[in-house]
């Protein structure tokens, strides 16, 4: 019997029919069914709201010197460090692939680092040697480098330290403009200070202008907490043994949202070209309070802990791997972010490309 008709039929007081009126009218169940857009694949795929392409990825990859082409990362399965030969064949898949950029990362020999990481600034040291060699291959793949002095310190800390063990703000600062030169110099397309100390993007920006590389692009890691799901990545650049104390007192607290804000409004300020809020699934919160205070290029990086988590799950079967990369990586485009550094990008690539 139509509901219709019920009403028609219905002896009761006007009161009780609009009670039932508002229950069962127009806009409700059960006139409304929300499974009914759900019902097949092609609905599904008009309806959605949030798509994941391969124009969203960043593929952060380890190079290490010498010989052997790759060496396998403990707790990262299927990431290795690569050498420069093999990371040129890196960049030449990625390219195949159709990924936009990568973000090669430097294991540097232990006896290159010193108390103030002054193999960053070396005009020949590998992530230099690197990117010329990638940029020559793969001219249209985009470089990415973090700048940050950790892979170069004897203590493993992002800047250099005084007597007491404090990280130094603005000596540091220094140093990294020497190396995001070195990395210009080499042919880089856009530095990522990774650093947090206070008023670096300004004093990067202004050495780039100067020295011409008005091109080059910033990507700020504006919103970096102090993390323990970098552990995976301190082990691939041999600075989990070496690192002394933690990064708390650069790093934010896990704690704080408003202060990401901050942080963000900041680097915008000193001219970010986009920022990035890190780690990634425990954070999308930001990226989403980030993407509607400023409406700026927004990424996230979902960093090598989160990776470990998945695949570590998916190799013992207790997750569907291929499953859970995709939806993780969904929820950062629902989160609000414009493209996401992530360890998974080449294999999310070809599944996007298999299912286009
Ligand atoms: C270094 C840097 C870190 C990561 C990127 N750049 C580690 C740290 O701050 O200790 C972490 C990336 C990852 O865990 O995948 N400044």
């Amino acid at each position: 019997m139509s509901s219709a008709l019920v009403r028609r039929m219905d002896s009761r007081p006007a009161q009780s029919q609009a009670a039932e009126t508002a229950v069962a009218g127009p806009g409700m169940y059960p006139a409304v069914r929300m499974r009914r857009n759900r019902k097949s694949q092609w609905s599904r795929r008009l309806v959605a709201e949030n798509v994941l392409s391969i124009d969203d990825l960043i593929w952060p990859i380890f190079l290490v010197d010498g010989g052997e082409r790759r060496v396998p990362v403990a707790h990262m399965p299927g990431v290795d460090r690569v050498n420069i030969d093999e990371a040129v064949a890196e960049a030449e898949k990625a390219a195949a692939l159709g990924i936009p950029a990568i973000a090669p990362f430097p294991y540097v020999d232990k006896p290159l680092r010193d108390p103030t990481g002054s193999e960053a600034v070396r005009a020949n040291n590998l992530m230099c040697r690197a990117i010329r060699a990638i940029k020559t291959a793969v001219p249209n793949l985009g470089i990415m480098a973090d700048v940050a002095l950790d892979p170069y310190t004897s203590h493993g800390h992002d800047g250099v330290l005084d007597d007491a063990g404090r990280v130094l703000n603005e000596d540091t600062i220094a140093i990294l403009c020497g190396q995001a030169l070195a990395l210009a110099d080499a042919g880089v397309d856009c530095v990522a200070p990774s650093d947090m100390m206070d008023g670096r993007v300004g004093a990067l920006r202004a050495a780039l202008d100067k020295a011409g590389y008005l091109d080059v692009q910033i990507l700020s890691y504006a919103a970096k907490y102090a993390s323990g799901f970098y552990g995976p990545f301190r082990d691939a650049i041999g600075t989990n043994a070496t690192l002394i104390g933690d990064k708390r007192t650069y790093q934010m607290d896990p704690a704080n949202t408003d202060e990401a804000l901050r942080e963000v409004a900041l680097d915008i300020a000193e001219g970010a070209d986009m920022v990035m809020v890190k780690p990634g699934m425990p954070y999308l919160d930001i990226v989403r309070r980030v993407k509607d205070a400023f409406h700026v290029p927004t990424f996230a990086y979902q960093v090598s802990g989160e990776y470990a988590m998945l695949k570590a799950a998916a190799l013992n079967g207790w997750l569907d791997g291929d499953r859970v990369m995709m939806e993780s990586l969904l929820g950062f485009k629902r989160a609000g972010c414009d493209a996401i550094l992530t360890y998974f990008a080449p294999e999310a690539a070809k599944l996007l490309k298999a299912n286009a």
